[in-house]
């Protein structure tokens, strides 16, 4: 199951177990959703760096029970949407929201501490933790 939006992202949403079953479900009553309740909604969400535009009004939702894949060419804006999400950089116009929560203009840490966490592409480790410590901090 997949949505295009307008930027060169795709979404890609598949799910498993009961979010799988209830999605059966809701396909017998002509539901088009799968999953649970809304974890992570991205609302009109637009960033440009100068006259770039990165993200072109993305918007998609995350369901509880989901797991969704974002795909797109190089330079199509994955990385400044999760940059965006996670609260590394601000978006120019949009929303995001965790758990019903707006977490637009929150930093990383205040994002992080409310349950949302990301990992990094290129993968640095803290010298100075053990492996089962650097794990724990990207858990
Ligand atoms: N900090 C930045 N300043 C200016 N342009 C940026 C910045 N970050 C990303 N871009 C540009 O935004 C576009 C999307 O980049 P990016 O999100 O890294 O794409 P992807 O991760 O899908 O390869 C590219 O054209 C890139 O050059
Ligand atoms: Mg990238």
């Amino acid at each position: 199951m997949g949505s295009w939006c307008r930027s060169r992202v795709l979404f890609v949403a598949w799910s498993s177990g009961p979010a799988r079953r209830r999605a059966r479900r809701g396909a017998e009553h002509g539901r088009r959703t799968i999953g649970g309740p809304p974890l992570l909604e991205v609302e009109r969400v637009t960033k440009q760096f100068g006259g770039l535009t990165a993200l072109d009004d993305v918007s998609f939702v995350v369901r509880q029970g989901e797991v969704t894949g974002l795909i797109g060419p190089n330079g199509a804006g994955k990385t400044t949407l999760f940059n965006v999400v996670s609260g590394f950089v601000p978006p120019t116009r949009g929303r995001v929201a965790f758990q019903g929560g707006t977490v637009t203009g929150l930093p990383p840490h205040a994002i992080a501490r409310r349950g949302l966490a990301r990992t990094f592409q290129i993968v640095r480790p803290f010298p100075g933790l053990s492996v089962h410590e650097n794990l724990a901090v990207g858990a």
